[in-house]
């Protein structure tokens, strides 16, 4: 049986009050349980929603992952997508802003370092803490809405759940302790703001480029039905990784799922 996990109770004034902020998290939709924050999310956005609404669920019931995958938020995890408009130029900076800002909130609220694993997996002593997915519309060449959709494993007790019981982790879990999810919330939100708002000739690339723990190792990509092995030698601007395989070529890499190799 799976064992309880005493969730403090997530609520939109402990989330909002005072928060700091201009724009992320000024208007929080808050759902106890809901099937994923995306969809809610992408409706909001199509309705015409303010930038910077955010979405948030106690639990959700069809978490939806990269590829196609399910992702696991039970109560006492985080789950979270944030509605942002920005210009075409800044699409790929998305991906890099969300993963920073959970590094530096991690950081901030328990003193824990994390790592990113190329393109946005937040990763402890290389077990998977938190997952990122980005969904944009784009209509005439313009972004209609990106939803930024972030989970993170803050209350969760990681051996209840044998599916990702060997290559994830959680922040209860690493600490001992329980951690209050709206700490980590708002820390997550301001963080958001301040590297969205610097994006324009900001640092966000070099400083994603060199938390990735991905590069210089000996990888293997997967992306759709193609697998890959080689050295993750760079990424650039656009967020591709630059794979150099034994054969001397390399490959631009724009999505896939990265296997670290190097201690095989
Ligand atoms: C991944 O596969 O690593 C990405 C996981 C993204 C999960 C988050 S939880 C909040 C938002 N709602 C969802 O249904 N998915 C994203």
């Amino acid at each position: 049986m799976r064992s309880k996990v005493v969730a403090e109770i997530l609520s939109l004034a402990s989330i909002t009050d005072n928060l700091g902020t201009n724009f992320i998290g000024q208007r929080v939709i808050y759902y106890p349980r809901l099937a994923s924050t995306m969809a809610a999310a992408r409706e909001e956005a199509q309705r015409g929603a303010a930038e910077g609404t955010v979405i948030v669920a106690g639990e959700q019931t069809a978490g939806k992952g990269r590829m196609e995958r399910v992702w696991l938020s039970p109560r006492g995890s985080i789950a979270l997508s944030v509605i942002l408009y920005p210009a075409v130029p800044y699409l790929s900076y998305l991906i890099m802003l969300a993963s920073l800002a959970v590094v530096h909130s991690i950081k901030a609220v328990t003193g824990l370092e994390s790592q990113i694993k190329w393109p946005n997996d937040v990763l402890i002593d290389g077990k998977k803490v938190c997952g990122i997915l980005i969904e944009s519309g784009v209509r005439g060449g313009e972004v209609a809405y990106s939803i930024l959709g972030i989970g993170i494993n803050v209350n969760v007790k990681v051996s209840d759940f044998p599916e990702i019981l060997s290559i994830a982790t959680s922040l209860s879990g690493e600490l001992g302790r329980e951690v209050s999810r709206v700490d980590v919330i708002r820390c997550l939100l301001v963080a958001m703001e301040r590297l969205y708002l610097a994006l324009p000739g900001g640092t966000v690339y070099e400083e994603w480029r060199d938390r990735l723990v991905t590069l210089g190792k000996k990888v293997q990509v997967r992306s759709g039905i193609t697998v890959l092995e080689g050295i993750a030698e760079s990424v650039a601007r656009d967020g591709s990784l630059l794979l150099r395989q034994s054969n001397g070529s390399s490959t631009r890499i724009v999505a896939g799922d990265v296997t670290l190799r190097d201690f095989e």
